[in-house]
């Protein structure tokens, strides 16, 4: 499956970068003058720039995890009471899937385009790591990290656990189970990720919405914050979605193609 994806997604990188290269990057001169200009950028990111990695979005109608699992058996606190094995034993798989695959080209985009500029904001709907593994250092996790384990009845991290074979394993304090520390439909955000994302993007010049169905609140919201307050916003996606007809400019095409292009219309990195 992730060889599948990755396939796809390989294919689908190519194509664009054949025909930019006819045609060459074209990007609207109102959008490179506003990222030149902007000394506070926000980027949020979703399934969508991890593709080209080789791991599979949610609601691709293919491809997509919501296309063959179904999100309340495996995504909320309900299902993981009910069937705490099988909730457990697929985000080991996706952790599996993950650690199998490497940061690409629009991850790495966004690390270097956090060196170019006063304030830079990563705000991210992945728990797959890969920006961190890429180099980005303050990185705003809205859903969690697959990486990391939380005692389900006490909700405190947990990072050591003896390993018995019980599945899914026992809390050492306090005995109750253990779960991964992604945010499930019907659970609340951590509160200080979506604070800080909240203050970045009503305080941002620009605002960049990459690889996001932007279906899924409060994400979602946060480009429409951000041009409340004032800030040029920026879809990169290859399909459109709700928000692509409320954004200044649309960049269509994968992220791994259309970020590095967006940092080179920055010009080259001051020596
Ligand atoms: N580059 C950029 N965008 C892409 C690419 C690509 N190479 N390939 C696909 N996309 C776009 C799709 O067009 C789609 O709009 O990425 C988006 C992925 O959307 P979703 O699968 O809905 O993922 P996301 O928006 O991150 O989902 C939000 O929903 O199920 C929950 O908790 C889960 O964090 C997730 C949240």
């Amino acid at each position: 499956m992730v060889d599948k994806a990755h396939c796809k997604a390989g294919s689908v990188t190519a194509h664009y970068r054949r025909s930019m290269k006819l045609h060459g990057p074209e990007l609207p001169a109102g959008l490179v003058e506003a990222i030149h200009g902007a000394r506070q950028v926000v980027a949020l990111t979703g399934a969508g720039i991890s593709v080209e990695s080789g791991v599979p979005t949610f609601r691709d109608a293919q491809s997509g995890l919501w296309a063959r699992f179904k999100p309340e058996e495996l995504a909320t606190p309900e299902a993981f009471r009910r069937n705490p094995k099988i909730v457990w034993e697929w985000y080991a798989w996706r952790r599996q899937l993950v650690a199998r695959v490497e940061p690409n080209a629009g991850h790495r985009a966004l690390v270097e385009w956090e060196r170019r500029v006063p304030h830079f904001t990563l705000i991210t709907q992945n728990v797959d790591g890969l920006h961190q593994r890429a180099g980005s250092r303050d990185v705003i996790e809205l859903h969690g990290n697959l990486a990391r384990t939380r005692c389900f009845e006490e909700d405190v991290l947990v990072d050591r656990w003896e390993d018995t074979g019980e599945i899914p394993p026992r809390c050492p304090r306090c005995g109750g189970w253990l779960r991964p520390d992604v945010v499930w439909f019907n659970e609340m955000l951590p509160p200080e990720a979506i604070e800080r994302a909240l203050e970045a993007s009503r305080a941002c010049d620009v605002f960049l919405s990459i690889g996001t169905s932007a279906l899924v609140h409060p994400a979602a919201s946060l480009p429409f914050e951000a041009s409340a307050c004032g800030a040029t916003v920026v879809e990169v996606n290859p399909d459109d979605t709700p928000l692509t007809a409320h954004v200044h400019f649309r960049l269509r095409g994968p992220a791994g193609v259309m970020l590095p292009t967006l940092l080179t219309a920055l010009g080259p990195a001051p020596g």
